[in-house]
């Protein structure tokens, strides 16, 4: 096991019915900025319960946050936050209104180009304090120190980290989940799969620890994926899948082991270009991963296969070919795609794609660094 850190100061306050309590998570006096995406938190009440909630606290609402949230709409925001003297950011949404504050937190407090802090990776220094309501499980985003800015313009989407991002809390309520569409069920079931392979299925690292909680996950995905697609209404399978969501990606189950993030880095050239969800670019693009990366992948191929899939017969590349065909058979039920192409993708896309990769400096992805362009592409390929 590698030498780690591991720091979240992210509150987790889980449980139906616990909206209300947002109030006494917010420190007394602060001036709020309530941000929320389309109109999903309006239509199932999340966002009329935490108004109530909030009617001791002065609040300023900005609304229109969208799916993969673009940098010119959270300036927007940000100056509302600088104008009103705003000192407290609350995110009611998905992924995209979480990560969306974190920008707009630290872009309250950035003279200068706020945008250079996700495109140069300018050090960050000060970020207001936010707090997350979190109606959509997927990205963990809720209890990390991440966010995916997209920028349209440029036709950039990237990302950027700091301490200074983790929310203060997340309030984890699944009846506020119980409104998804099931193309957004799955793209969280998604998401969260492929949190956890790219940061077990690399090579062996001697963290045994790690590799039984993110097999523990995948085994509970496998099982809650498929019924909650059965029993959308079913609140004990919905909290099931926000935990889950959760602890795929608040950084505990990839302390100490190699990391992976090339189906994650190439989904998101590949949503700034064609505009795919960002869950249905990894459903695609996994399986390919696993392809290309098979030899180096090999040993945690075998024991992902067996102990996640009970795949136990055959030789070792027999094994190994069965594993990626389980993950892919895994996303293919559920209802997300394993081709790019259904989803609008040209094979004219893939140079652009590949070129604005090299653009920022991703040419070499991978756990060993040694998924180069021509791989890049051969992944682009296999996913179309
Ligand atoms: O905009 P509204 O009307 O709210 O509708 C949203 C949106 O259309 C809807 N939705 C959310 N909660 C709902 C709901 N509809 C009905 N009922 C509810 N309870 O779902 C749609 C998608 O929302 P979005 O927030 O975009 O989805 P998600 O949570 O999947 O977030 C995706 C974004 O997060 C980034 C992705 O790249 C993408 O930009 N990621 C962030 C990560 C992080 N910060 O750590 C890691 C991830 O790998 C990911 O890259
Ligand atoms: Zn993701």
């Amino acid at each position: 096991m590698q030498a780690f850190d591991y720091y979240n100061p992210t509150r987790i306050v889980f449980g139906a019915g616990r909206l209300p309590e947002v109030a006494r998570l917010i420190p007394p006096g602060s001036r709020v900025l309530l941000a929320s995406g389309g109109s999903s938190a309006e239509r199932n009440g999340t966002l009329p319960a935490i108004r109530r909630a909030l009617a001791g606290f002065h609040v300023a609402e900005f609304s229109g946050i969208e799916a993969n949230p673009d940098a010119d709409t959270l300036l927007r925001a940000a100056r509302l936050c600088r104008e009103q003297a705003l000192d407290f950011i609350l995110a009611v949404g998905g992924g995209s209104v979480a990560d969306g504050c974190k920008f707009i937190a630290a872009a309250a407090c950035h003279d200068g180009d706020a945008w250079q802090l996700v495109a140069a990776q300018a050090p960050l220094t000060r970020a207001l304090p936010l707090g997350v309501v979190l109606t959509l499980p997927a990205t963990g985003s809720e209890s990390n120190d991440g966010a995916v800015i997209s920028r349209r313009a440029s036709g950039d989407k990237l990302d950027f980290s700091s301490p200074l991002l983790f929310p203060c809390f997340a309030l984890l309520d699944p009846a506020t989940t119980l409104s998804l569409p099931a193309r957004q069920t799955v793209n969280g079931i998604v998401d969260t799969f492929v949190h956890i392979v790219e940061q077990y299925l690399t090579y062996p690292a001697d963290a045994p620890v790690q590799d039984r909680f993110a097999e523990g996950l995948l085994l509970t995905l496998a099982k809650t994926g498929p019924a909650l697609l059965e029993r959308p209404d079913d609140l004990s399978l919905r909290g099931t899948m926000m935990w889950c969501a959760t602890l795929g990606l608040n950084r505990l189950i990839g302390v100490g082991v190699p990391h992976d993030w090339a189906a994650h880095m190439i989904g998101h050239a590949v949503t700034a270009r064609c505009g795919i969800d960002h869950g249905r670019t990894l459903s695609a693009l996994y399986p390919a991963v696993l392809a290309v990366q098979r030899v180096g992948k090999h040993d945690k191929l075998l024991q992902y296969g067996e102990r996640v899939w009970g795949i136990t017969e055959g030789s070792a590349e027999e094994r190994a070919s069965a594993a990626i065909d389980a993950t892919s058979r895994f996303f293919t039920q559920l209802g997300a795609p394993v081709h790019l192409a259904h989803e609008g993708m040209c094979a004219s896309d893939i140079g652009p794609i590949v070129a604005k990769l090299a653009e920022h400096g991703l040419t070499r992805l991978g756990e060993r660094g040694d998924l180069d362009q021509a791989r890049i592409r051969r992944v682009l390929e296999i996913a179309l």
